[in-house]
């Protein structure tokens, strides 16, 4: 990184002390996560966010619905700020409120929706967040969504699983012991979803169509082709990844999960994993290393798959946002009206609440 900008980014930082709370996503670069006060998976950051009170500014280094859900989970007074306003989710962009609302229409009149829980996935937008929550549903991220289907099915007969269709399918199969004819997948761009009456009547998890286009790169011929290419390598992916990459791996799951596992895997082995490039770099770096076990990581694929909205987040926009706040000007805050916030905020603490 440029010498000049770590400087700028250290005193700015120092200048503000503990009025300022930085929160990295680990698929942040790595020039922005040497400023984070904390790093972690969604869940982890939004609990870490409302555990900062005294922090008049959080500064999200994530995308923007990580910044809205840590805007719903802190105090009127604090104020979220996201560096890059650009840094979106494309999966989040997905589900749009309009086609949410028509979608539960189409449930309605198939006279499921009575009997029908939504879970959103965090990767959502607060409008998304406040319809679960409306609708007596709950959020979920990679690390609990096991539980919160858990939870919802025992509220009622079944899901509408929102906006990532792999996610919700990976859950639903691998964890709950759910079969793939079990899932349909409600398409908003088709009447009526592209599903009959009866088709919704005998799912148990309706799946909006939605997905991460990072993660849907990997492939089968991934995992094939690095078995092939290293004997012995274990196969660690993230459940936003298709079926058939989680069937084929050894191991599945959220970002926190995977270094967890890294942390408590043998000295000497060997690891490919599926999920965005900067964290797998970093990972494979750390591990690398005689101290942490000399353990060979290596990226699951071939071609290079940065999250490219986690990515606007650089270090010319952590420095003009730092900068801007010690010299008492707020900018890109990120707030999220009173209305929308209530239900969403429900929705949250279901998520938080979930055991
Ligand atoms: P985690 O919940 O594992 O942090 O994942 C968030 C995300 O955006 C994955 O693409
Ligand atoms: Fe969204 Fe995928 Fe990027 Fe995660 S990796 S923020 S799901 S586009």
């Amino acid at each position: 990184s440029d010498p000049g900008l770590v400087a700028r980014a250290r005193a700015a930082k120092e200048k503000l002390g503990d009025r300022v709370f930085v929160l990295g996503h680990h698929y942040q670069r790595d020039e922005v996560i040497a400023f984070a006060d904390v790093t972690g998976d969604s869940f982890k950051l939004a609990r870490e966010a409302a555990a900062r009170p005294e922090a008049e500014y959080i500064v999200f280094c994530g995308v923007h619905f990580m910044a809205e859900s840590a805007d719903i989970l802190t105090h009127a007074a604090q104020q979220v700020v996201l560096p890059d306003l650009a840094a979106g989710c494309s999966m989040a962009d997905m589900a749009g409120a309009e086609q949410v609302a028509e979608c539960w229409d189409v449930l309605t009149d198939a006279g499921v929706a009575e009997t029908t829980v939504p879970v959103s996935y965090m990767n959502s937008s607060a409008d998304i967040k406040a319809f679960t929550g409306a609708h007596g549903g709950t959020i979920c991220t990679s690390s609990n969504a096991k539980r919160a289907l858990e939870w919802a099915l025992e509220k009622g007969e079944k899901v509408l699983f929102l906006p990532d269709q792999h996610l919700g399918r990976n859950t639903a199969v691998r964890d709950l012991g759910l079969s793939l004819d079990d899932c349909v997948v409600y398409n908003p761009h088709k009447p009526g979803g592209g599903l009959t009456p009866e088709q919704l009547r005998a799912a148990t998890m309706i799946l909006w169509r939605g997905h991460c286009s990072v993660h849907g790169r990997f492939s089968l011929d991934s995992v094939n082709e690095v078995r092939a290419r290293i004997p012995g390598v274990n196969v660690l992916v993230h459940p936003e990844c298709k079926h058939e990459v989680v069937a084929a791996a050894d191991q599945v799951g959220s970002t926190e999960h995977i270094i967890r596992a890294l942390q408590d895997a043998p000295p000497g082995s060997k690891w490919a994993i599926g999920t965005e490039l900067n964290l797998v770099r970093r990972l494979a770096h750390r591990f690398a290393a005689e101290s942490e076990g000399g353990k060979e990581i290596v990226f699951l694929d071939r071609t290079v798959c940065f999250c490219s909205t986690m990515n606007r987040i650089d270090l010319p926009h952590l420095v003009w946002a730092l900068e801007s706040l010690a010299g008492g000007t707020v900018v890109n805050r990120i707030e999220v009206d009173t209305e929308t916030q209530k239900y969403a905020q429900l929705a949250l603490e279901r998520m938080l609440a979930l055991p």
